[in-house]
């Protein structure tokens, strides 16, 4: 399949599940968490794979202006619908892909891109778009999927839409060639989630010490590289200077 292809696929899977990109669950939490700490007042946000724009209204509650991009028209059609209906108005959104963001260079302060890396197959172009539009010293949050994790293999044969995870180690050399140097990175789903419902389920969401159990047995040595899911927190590298003759 062609990447122009692929795209109208992801395009055409995501306008007919709507309603499953709809809510803040499990990890969205965490992720707003993490949005809440890297936000710097009213700077602007870019959503790099908005969807139907709900972690991102309740982004713009706290912070700066919220601007969304995302392939899939349906889904901004109803972002929109939703944002207007709670009446919101620090939220903008653009049809454009990830690919050729529709932006100046250097306008955001802080950029986040949650369930969506894994639809993309240059993700060399999406990462250095994300460093040029990305302001000096600004920050990027990245999900990223493990190829190596057993959802991954799931992944494959289950679902119609083909995804695109990375090794922990590819994920890390992508970031770099582009330009961002990780601070600090998160790790979950150890287990496979089609595994993880009932007992276990709850068992995994159990928090200790402000994490949960999930999470801590998802970011042990050595096992953390065949977590499924892997937020990563990376800055700006500032070009390299040539030194003056
Ligand atoms: C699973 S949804 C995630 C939406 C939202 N970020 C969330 O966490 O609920 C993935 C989104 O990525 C968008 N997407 C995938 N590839 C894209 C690309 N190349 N450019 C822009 N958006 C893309 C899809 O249209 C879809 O809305």
């Amino acid at each position: 399949m062609s990447v122009v292809d692929y795209k109208e696929h992801v395009r055409e899977y995501h306008a007919r599940n709507l309603d499953k990109l709809a809510h803040i669950g499990g990890l969205g939490f965490i992720k707003l968490d993490l949005l809440r700490q890297h936000s710097a007042g009213d700077a602007p946000i870019l959503s790099a794979g908005c969807g139907t724009g709900t972690l991102e209204m309740a982004v713009a509650r706290e912070a700066g202006h919220v601007h969304g991009c995302d392939l899939t028209i349906e889904a901004l059609r109803r972002y929109r619908e939703s944002a207007a209906a709670a009446k919101l108005s620090r939220l903008t959104q653009v049809n454009g892909d990830l690919a050729r963001l529709p932006y100046r260079s250097d306008r955001f302060a802080l950029l986040y891109s949650f369930s969506t890396l894994y639809y993309i197959r240059e993700i060399d172009s999406v990462l250095t778009e994300f460093h040029r539009v990305l302001g000096r010293g600004g920050t990027v949050v990245l999900e990223f999927a493990n190829s190596l994790s057993i959802n991954a293999v799931h992944s494959r044969l289950r679902y119609a839409c083909p995804h695109f995870f990375l090794s922990p180690w590819r994920m890390d050399r992508a970031l770099a060639r582009a330009g961002f140097s990780v601070v600090a990175r998160r790790h979950f789903y150890l287990f496979p989630t089609f595994l993880s419902r009932g007992p276990l389920k709850s068992l995994l969401s159990m928090t200790i010490g402000g994490r949960s159990l999930d999470e801590r047995l998802s970011s042990l040595p050595v096992v953390r590289n065949l977590a499924c899911k892997i937020l990563v927190v990376a800055t700006k590298t500032p070009p390299t200077v040539a030194p003056t003759q």
